[in-house]
């Protein structure tokens, strides 16, 4: 087990459940190299990843462990499957779940050098994902908790990191107020592993499905936006 400042039973357990052998050897491997010190604690448990947080020198960054064995490969497959980028994959679960989380560390790169606001990746490993911490030493909540303060701006903006994305030629592909955090009154965009390209044949369709949430949240929010106009905005 990886060395780790927190030994709280309930933490304990958490660990020992996501960290078969292999990954517990790359997370022990990027405390080799100097990447992370140690584990300090466990932020989220979703479908096919447990996030953690971790200390690295002064700072806390966020451990993305894609669990080799996610319930949702599948799912996971069909969505790499017609992304240009990984063209010849096979449906080998192991290659898979490597493949998907070099693809947010890819995406999360291609998204930061457009200038889209979104964590900083620092390395992948296999199946581990290391990033940016969006917070200050405690992570940013996400927008569906903690509603903004001016809807009208944050959805401005919003829309600007939408519009720097589809220049960059990628949809995110899982755009909601779950994958957007609110951090200091300013949106972040989080969870790239199922973004894609425009050439995706997919790639439509996920933009028509990210616009439609974001329309939606817009007018709970009492913006007034259409999906029309918030597609004409981010093609812009
Ligand atoms: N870089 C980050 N900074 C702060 N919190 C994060 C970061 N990445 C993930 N989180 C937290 O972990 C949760 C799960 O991460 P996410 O990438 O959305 O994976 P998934 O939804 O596939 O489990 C997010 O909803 C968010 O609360
Ligand atoms: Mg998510």
């Amino acid at each position: 087990m990886p060395r780790m400042a927190t030994t709280g039973r309930e933490e304990w357990k958490t660990f020992a459940s996501v960290f078969d052998r292999f990954t517990e050897k790359q997370v022990q491997s990027l405390i080799t190299k100097g990447v992370i010190d140690g584990l300090i604690g466990h932020l989220s448990m979703g479908k096919e990843a447990t996030v953690f947080l971790a200390k690295a020198k002064d700072e806390t960054v966020i451990i993305k462990v894609y669990r080799l064995s996610t319930c949702d490969f599948n799912r996971m497959y069909e969505s790499i499957r017609t992304d240009p980028r990984f063209p010849k994959l096979n449906r080998q679960r192991r290659k898979v779940v490597f493949a998907w989380a070099q693809r947010e560390f890819r995406n999360l790169l291609k998204a930061r050098e457009a200038g889209v606001r979104v964590p900083t990746p620092i390395t992948h490993l296999f199946n581990v994902l290391v990033m940016e911490l969006v917070g200050d030493e405690t992570a940013a909540q996400k927008v569906k908790d903690a509603l903004p303060k001016r809807p009208a701006e944050f959805i401005e903006d919003l829309i600007a990191q939408m519009r720097k994305l589809y220049k960059a030629g990628l949809v995110h592909g899982d755009l909601s107020p779950f994958n957007i955090l609110n951090s200091n009154e300013k949106p972040v965009i989080i969870d790239m592993s199922q973004t894609t390209t425009l050439e995706d044949p997919n790639a439509k369709e996920y933009l028509t499905r990210d616009i439609k949430n974001v329309v939606s949240f817009a007018n709970k929010l009492g913006v007034e936006l259409t999906v029309d106009e918030l597609g004409q905005k981010v093609k812009a």
